[in-house]
């Protein structure tokens, strides 16, 4: 096999389908069309789901494409790895109710065995545990020998992405040999090291999932293949990461050149490299496709995107808006399949420049307000205060000012910082509650598609459940991460919903990955609870399983006052007689300003 290109992996593969019968179309724009189940396009098959489900006929019915794609999940993982990115490009052939299993099988082989010349024996094949005729297609029709085949389950076999087309599948292990290996006997297909890589994903389309699990079969089976562009080319260049691909190298060498620093010369500034050349790269594509930066749903991701890079660029040393003269590299290393990117270069550039510049004038008169502090100071931690005010009248991240002062040999009060940053949340929620601003949670159709809770609060105190929907200034997101505001949806709950006069419970739900403090519950009209939260630490995907675990405590008090507050109506009631509504409204805000106490 032979070093190549990623632009020319891309043209074999198209041409290569094209040979095959196949319509070659353009990747779909990254903004979804008529589809409210995601953000950003995550996958090739995600813009031809109707194509899968026949609501719509597709142009052919094998069609193949290089598909934009964003994946946000991991955003605060990139660059601290070379493994994570949130922009890449996946090649798919797909077949609409044409071909099955054994030409999907067929062409991936003879495409990796002889249009890339990769060695048989380097190749490992996955199959969904008990599909007995994938096994069959691979190693009889194929030549596959059955020591190179393995059986795995739902989690790594079952493809699906939220709602939608949906179905077993077979993948592609490229072996990159023993010393990239963990030495581990159990070491094999599906180990966590560096040794085999996933490089191409068949599936076996033949189920919609309608969003709540319930699984109908396809009118006819379907293919839906996913290879990402960039993994393909790690393998084929011998690159052991997507950062060392040749056209994702050239963007990063251009920030190198302008920080003046070398890749590999200190693991701290790899990580700022690796975080601007992926996000300029999402960014780039995302703006080109309509996207614009703002405080919500998609525009958001891209805020934060950019804002992360330029704060990278900083701790790189570079102390002037420089992101748009990187979009340069981005579109002469991408124009060949993207045409778009020259013709939108202007557009692109000035988006990019505008967000930058103001980001940089905020965070300027931070840092001229830290330097001051610094300056003036004999202490060796910053107050909470100072730190407060930094983060929320400049917008200076608490990991920036953390950075600053240890070069100082300095420190801050976090505890007091994040006990400020609660409590202006309280502030802010209880205005906008009295503003009557709250009410959208429950009365906005962005919940609209979440299935009614099971509620097992009266038996259960702690429950481990799936979060269904997580909503951000008023849009759904897909992740959130420390200090969000939020509102999160679960399958199930214990938490009490707000109802009647009593108070919604209050708590704390956790997963290996973050702590987050839920501080109110409601319910809407369709029965879906609602948890207000914020996020304490860590991050938090729709799909994530979590534990959430009731303040029991407080639950008993206000159910105490409840009680009481129930029991003196009652007896209200039998003096007021007509008057009981009074008595009521008098009860309840009694009730309430109990719970305060508590
Ligand atoms: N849709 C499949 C994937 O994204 C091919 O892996």
């Amino acid at each position: 096999m032979q070093w190549t290109g990623l632009n020319d992996l891309r043209e074999k593969y198209l041409s290569f389908f094209e040979s095959k019968g196949h319509l070659r179309l353009p990747s779909f724009p990254l903004i979804p069309k008529d589809d409210n189940s995601l953000l950003l396009i995550n996958s090739g098959m995600a813009p031809m789901k109707k194509y899968f489900t026949g609501e719509v006929t597709p142009p052919r019915k094998r069609v193949t494409t290089c598909q934009k794609c964003i994946r946000t999940p991991d955003i605060e993982r990139v660059g601290i790895t070379a493994r994570h990115g949130t922009f890449f490009e996946m090649l798919g052939n797909f077949s609409f109710g044409d071909y099955f299993k054994k030409e999907a099988t067929a062409w991936a082989w003879e495409f990796f065995t002889k249009v890339l010349e990769m060695p048989a024996d380097r190749l490992y094949i996955s199959i969904y545990q008990d599909d007995d005729e994938a096994f069959d297609i691979w190693t009889k029709q194929n030549g596959v020998d059955p020591s190179h085949m393995v059986r795995l389950g739902r989690e790594d076999n079952f493809w699906e992405h939220g709602s939608g087309p949906c179905g077993p599948c077979s993948e592609i292990y490229f072996d990159r040999g023993e010393k990239y290996g963990c030495g581990k006997p159990t070491c094999g297909v599906g180990c966590d090291c560096d040794r085999y890589v996933e490089v191409w994903n068949l599936v076996f389309t033949q189920f919609e999932n309608d969003g709540n699990n319930n699984y109908t079969p396809l009118d006819h089976p379907n293919i839906d293949t996913g290879m990402g562009l960039e993994r393909l080319a790690c393998v084929m260049q011998g690159a052991d990461n997507l950062f060392l691909v040749d056209t994702v190298q050239n963007i990063m060498k251009h920030i190198s050149r302008i920080a003046n620093v070398q890749y590999g010369a200190d693991e701290k500034s790899d990580v700022s490299l690796r975080v601007i050349t992926d996000h300029i790269r999402s960014t780039t594509f995302m703006i080109s496709d309509g996207v614009m930066p703002s405080n919500e749903g998609r525009g958001y991701v891209l805020r934060r995107l950019l804002r992360r890079a330029a704060r990278h660029g900083r701790l790189l040393g570079i102390n002037h808006p420089f992101l748009a003269d990187v979009v340069d590299t981005v579109i002469h290393e991408n124009e060949c399949a993207y045409p778009e990117l020259r013709e939108k270069s202007a557009m692109i550039k000035k988006v990019i420049a505008f967000e930058e510049e103001n980001f940089y004038k905020t965070i300027d008169k931070g840092f001229a307000l830290l330097n001051d502090i610094i300056d003036r100071t004999d202490a060796k931690v910053l107050s909470g205060e100072d730190a407060f005010l930094l983060s929320d009248t400049f917008g200076f991240p608490i990991d920036l000012t953390k950075e600053i002062l240890s070069e100082k040999g300095m420190s801050v009060d976090e505890d007091r910082f994040r006990a400020l940053v609660l409590q202006q949340r309280e502030t802010a929620r209880a205005s906008r509650k009295n503003a009557g601003a709250d009410a959208w949670a429950g009365d906005s159709d962005v919940l609209d598609d979440i299935k009614k809770t099971e509620f097992v609060g009266y038996t259960d105190m702690k429950v481990t459940a799936k979060v269904t929907a997580i909503v951000k200034d008023g849009a759904r997101v897909e992740a959130v991460e420390t200090g969000d505001d939020i509102v999160f949806t679960l399958d199930r709950t214990s938490f009490y919903a707000e109802s009647g006069g009593q108070v919604g419970d209050t708590g704390v739900i956790t997963n290996d990955s973050c702590t987050i403090r839920v501080l109110d519950t409601t319910k809407n009209a369709a029965g879906v609870f609602i948890h207000k939260a914020v996020v304490e630490e860590g991050f938090l995907r729709e799909g994530d399983t979590v534990e959430a675990v009731v303040d029991v405590e407080r639950r008993r008090a206000i159910m105490r006052n409840h009680t009481a507050a129930h029991l003196l109506q009652a007896a209200l009631r039998s003096v007021l007689g007509d008057h009981v509504e009074q008595a009521g409204q008098l009860v309840n805000e009694n009730a309430v300003r109990f719970d305060f106490t508590h």
